[in-house]
């Protein structure tokens, strides 16, 4: 399988909920190496750029609030199939359909809290690994 990137991010929920370790521990244990990551504050502008796909939602502005309200914590993971494979490791988008030993399952409250973001496709990974990180800030994946 080859070696891909995805851009994952710990929610504020998540954060607020200190368990940043135990999300880390999930993603090392299913072979995905954090390349790059940083603590952000996202500003509103930037919250929104970054789910612009979503600005027709219903959802829209709340997700905003939401991801706004606090730290997030963004890396770039790497490994064989990191885009699906951190996909099934979080579990499904609403945390009541997430299969038992997902991060969703195990650490989310809601549809519109649900603790983790991961890119959909190795296309929406290069440009959301972008949206957030310069080339020089990811770093060499060493195993
Ligand atoms: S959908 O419903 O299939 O379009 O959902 P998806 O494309 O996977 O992602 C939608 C993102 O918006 C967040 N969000 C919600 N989705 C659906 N319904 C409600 N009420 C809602 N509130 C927030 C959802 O968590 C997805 O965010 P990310 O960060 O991509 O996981």
């Amino acid at each position: 399988m080859a070696i891909e990137r995805t851009l994952s991010i710990i929610k504020p929920d998540a954060v607020a909920k200190n368990v940043i370790g135990q999300i880390y521990s999930r993603f090392e244990g299913a072979g995905l190496q954090i390349v790059a990551a940083k603590m952000k504050h996202l500003s509103k502008a930037e919250a929104e750029g970054f789910y612009a796909e979503h600005k027709e939602r219903g959802f829209f502005a709340d997700l905003v609030a939401f991801m706004t309200s606090g730290p997030v914590i963004v890396q770039v993971l790497e490994g064989e199939g990191a885009v699906l494979k951190h996909r099934d490791i979080m579990g499904a988008t609403n945390p009541k359909n997430a299969a038992a030993g997902t991060i969703r399952a195990d650490f989310a409250s809601s549809i519109d809290e649900n603790a983790v973001h991961g890119s959909d496709s190795e296309a929406s990974a290069a440009r959301e690994i972008a949206y957030f990180f310069s080339a020089t800030e990811i770093a060499p994946r060493t195993r």
